[in-house]
């Protein structure tokens, strides 16, 4: 794992903590309030470090959480594919996949952004941390792009924007996509979107969809979407510097998609039940009731569990508390009731 403090030491140019504050509330006015300019903190270097001292640390274990709810042979096809890290920032995406594929041999990065000085920043980290990988940093798309690849884009759909977004898949033509991004009701509308589309072009959705041929049925749901939310204790130095410019990152609402080019066949157990963990309702001292995603006659349909913690051991009780929104869960059914369905956890 990577340290905060590796990276904090590598940040160029060096901010104080009262310059960090300031530069981040800056950052955050950016993307939030003047949204006009959306790629103006990408040309100050100032905003480059403050980006690549918060939000570089707290978005990178988004990546392992991802990767961890894939199956293994998905995992070692990506590790073996050619990573294209498109508005890669400070390198935040390559640095996770150079770290979680750490055990593999010949890992192929390229980063990509049109910003020089998120390059600059994202080559300091890079070829210090893995000085023996073969990474390449450019600042737009070669015209062909050969061998199996995968493609992700994160933090930077919203800023690329929907239409060139497609036409980069397009032309790289991925045999893995990777999607993160924040966990807001925009991101949904334009995700929901990219899913319509991928299902046309022929690809499978590894996640967090398990029917991509189903309407998503959070579609037609008024003040919810789709999402998940890690929660995360940080390094005390980054949980400080979250206090002070009051940003939460120990619940951190994100939005990610894989899709696998071709068919999909899952290798999991077909004597149990599988589906995505979408909200907790109720942790009473006889179980939790939690509304997962799950496919019933092929549709998708948002249902609610209840897990008796009789069922289960302190370990699993505690797991479970702490688990993220957006996992997949996999049972047995006990008993179906009208409004919910009483099941007891495989794993
Ligand atoms: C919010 S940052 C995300 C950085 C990193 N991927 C992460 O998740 O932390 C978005 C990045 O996308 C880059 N970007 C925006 N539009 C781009 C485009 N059309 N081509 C290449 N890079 C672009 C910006 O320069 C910026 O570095």
């Amino acid at each position: 794992m990577i340290e905060i403090s590796t990276i904090w030491n590598l940040i160029c140019p060096r901010l104080t903590e009262s310059e960090l504050v300031k530069n981040l509330n800056e950052l955050s006015m950016q993307f939030t309030v003047r949204r006009g300019d959306l790629d103006r903190y990408t040309q100050d270097e100032k905003l480059v470090a403050a980006y690549s001292a918060f939000y570089l640390p707290t978005n990178m274990p988004k990546f392992k959480f991802l990767m961890d709810q894939l199956e293994p042979k998905i995992r070692e096809q990506i590790s073996q594919s050619h990573f294209w890290d498109f508005g890669s920032g400070p390198g935040t995406f390559s640095l996770a996949y150079l770290d979680y594929f750490s055990r593999a041999d010949d890992l192929k990065v390229t980063l990509v952004d049109s910003s020089k000085l998120m390059l600059s920043q994202a080559r300091l980290f890079l070829s210090s941390l893995f000085p023996k990988r073969m990474v390449k940093y450019l600042d737009k798309l070669p015209k062909e792009i050969q061998g199996k690849k995968t493609l992700l884009f994160g933090h930077s759909f919203n800023e690329i924007g929907y239409q060139r977004a497609i036409e980069i898949i397009r032309q790289v033509d991925p045999d893995y996509l990777i999607m993160i991004e924040p966990g807001t009701k925009e991101v949904f509308s334009y995700i929901n979107d990219l899913r319509i589309y991928m299902r046309e072009h022929g690809y499978a959705c590894l996640y967090p969809c398990l029917n991509l041929h189903s309407d998503c049925p959070m579609t037609s749901r008024l003040s919810d979407w789709c999402h998940g939310v890690m929660r995360m204790v940080h390094d005390p130095d980054l949980e400080r510097l979250s206090q002070l410019i009051k940003k939460d990152r120990r619940n951190m609402p994100f939005i990610a998609h894989v899709y696998q080019k071709g068919s999909w066949q899952s290798d999991s157990d077909k004597g149990t039940e599988q589906a995505r963990l979408v909200r907790f309702l109720n942790n009473s001292k006889f179980g939790f009731e939690v509304e997962v995603c799950l496919c019933k006659e092929n549709d998708l349909v948002i249902e609610k569990i209840q897990l008796l913690k009789k069922d289960m051991t302190k370990e699993e009780i505690k797991k479970f508390e702490n688990i993220n929104v957006g996992s997949k869960l996999t049972f047995t059914v006990i008993k179906k009731f009208d409004d919910f369905i009483r099941v007891k956890l495989s794993c």
